[in-house]
């Protein structure tokens, strides 16, 4: 992927391209007619010059080789001892598999949903306010003399706004809890928001659930792997994922507001407060997407005219993944479409499916001026190496960091 391609970057839509055909054959007319003109009244030649061409060249809309490296495809093994874990729940929780089965010691299980002793199924009314603001939504804290003031807009607490569902698809590598950690630091400051956290794996990480008990921002956890013959290079990733936490959506949400946010992308919190206002469905730019630096429908008069991006490929909606969000009332009425298993055309399918016109799309970030969501990648860490069977590390806090880790196999399996 690293060719470099020039592309048409610059996509316009409908009547609008149309118009611009138009516009291009009058200008070119009027041009020829001109010139003919000129050269019929001057006794001089006339020396016509080529206008600055002005091209761009642009990255095929990156997609990193090799996907999931081997060792981390094998290594999403059944973590056999995750079903012993004593489970704290810092937030409302439900554990779902899309394969059917059902986890956690002490359970409920209600059609299918596993829920968790003392859990409340997220209704609309559990409007998430992070823990430590709850009580107290200014705190002042004094570390070494000097006063740390920690504040929480609670200013949108109203359960009345819609409630926001972020489809977060998430698989097992050494990063993947960092990732996490990252986005529910983000999310934490979003009220009235539900996180579905769908995992691409045959059964949950150990360590992502270990996260999502201390977690404080309501959420489920999802199974839903990716059938073989989409792994590997060049295949499409997280529509698994996405697809199961769609389906949950079918049979939970009635409204709110509809979110893919892939667990290594970079949001602004504003991102949540501008989506909330999603009637259909709304659009916004992405930084950091492609050569071009950002992804954006262009915007004119308050409505999309076309888009803004590396890798156009004829796609209808040549947008990112992090780049537009769906009133789930909306996404119901179009009978709840799913996400194509089409790399690269993921985001196109779905949006195609949902039959909006671009000119009905809602811009959003003051009219597309504003990134609030960069399509940021993390380097890839190798699995760490083993830890010596020692005592050093089974009698020291080394045992317990162990558990927090991704090994190199055979070691990940344990
Ligand atoms: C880009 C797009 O932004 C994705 O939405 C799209 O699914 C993907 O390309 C594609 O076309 O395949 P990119 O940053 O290149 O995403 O891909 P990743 O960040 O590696 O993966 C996207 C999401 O899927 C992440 O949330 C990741 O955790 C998840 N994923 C990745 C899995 O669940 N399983 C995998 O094997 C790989
Ligand atoms: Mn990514």
């Amino acid at each position: 992927m690293d060719e470099q391609l020039r592309v048409d970057h610059i996509k316009l839509c409908g009547r609008w391209s149309g118009m611009v055909a138009l516009f291009r054959t009058v200008v070119g007319v009027s041009l020829v007619s001109g010139l003919l003109v000129m050269l019929l009244w001057s006794e001089q030649q006339v020396g016509v010059k080529t206008p600055a061409h002005i091209h761009f060249h642009a990255h095929a809309r990156g997609i990193p080789e090799g996907g999931p490296n081997s060792q981390d495809a094998q290594d999403t093994a059944p973590d056999s001892s995750f079903q012993s874990l004593s489970v704290k729940f810092g937030a409302p929780r439900t554990v779902l598999s899309s394969h059917n089965i059902t986890f956690l010691g002490n359970k409920t299980v209600e059609a299918g949903v596993t829920t968790s002793p003392g859990h409340h199924e997220a209704t609309g009314q559990s409007s998430h306010v992070p823990a430590q603001a709850s009580h107290a939504p200014d705190t002042t804290t004094s570390i070494n003399g000097s006063k740390l003031v920690f504040t929480i807009d609670q200013s949108d607490p109203s359960p009345a706004t819609p409630k926001i569902y972020v489809i977060t698809p998430t698989y097992r590598r050494p990063e993947q809890v960092a990732e996490l950690t990252r986005l529910a630091q983000t999310l934490m400051l979003v009220p009235n928001l539900h996180w579905l956290v769908v995992e691409d794996a045959v059964a949950p990480t150990r360590r992502v659930l270990s996260f999502l008990d201390t977690c404080s921002v309501p959420h489920t956890y999802l199974l839903g792997m990716a059938s073989r013959r989409y792994k590997g290079a060049n295949k499409p990733r997280g529509v698994s994922n996405r697809n199961a936490g769609l389906k949950w959506l079918k049979g939970h949400a009635k409204e709110g507001i509809i979110y893919f946010a892939d667990d290594d992308n970079t949001y602004d919190y504003r991102i949540f407060q501008e989506i909330r206002e999603t009637k259909q469905v709304s659009m916004f730019p992405v930084g950091l997407v492609t050569r071009l630096g950002v992804s954006s429908p262009i915007v004119s008069g308050g409505k999309i005219i076309g888009f803004y991006d590396g890798w156009i490929a004829g796609r209808k909606f040549p947008v990112d993944m992090a780049g537009f969000a769906v009133n789930v009332k909306f996404y119901l009425k179009k009978n709840a479409p799913l996400m194509p298993y089409n790399v690269g055309f993921e985001e196109d399918g779905f949006l195609k499916a949902l039959k909006i016109k671009p000119e009905e799309i809602e811009p959003l970030a003051d009219n597309c001026t504003k990134i609030l969501v960069w399509h940021t990648r993390t380097v890839k860490s190798l699995p760490a190496l083993k830890m010596p069977d020692s005592d050093k590390v089974t009698k020291t806090n080394l045992n317990y960091l162990k558990s927090q880790m991704v090994f190199q196999l055979p070691y990940g399996l344990s």
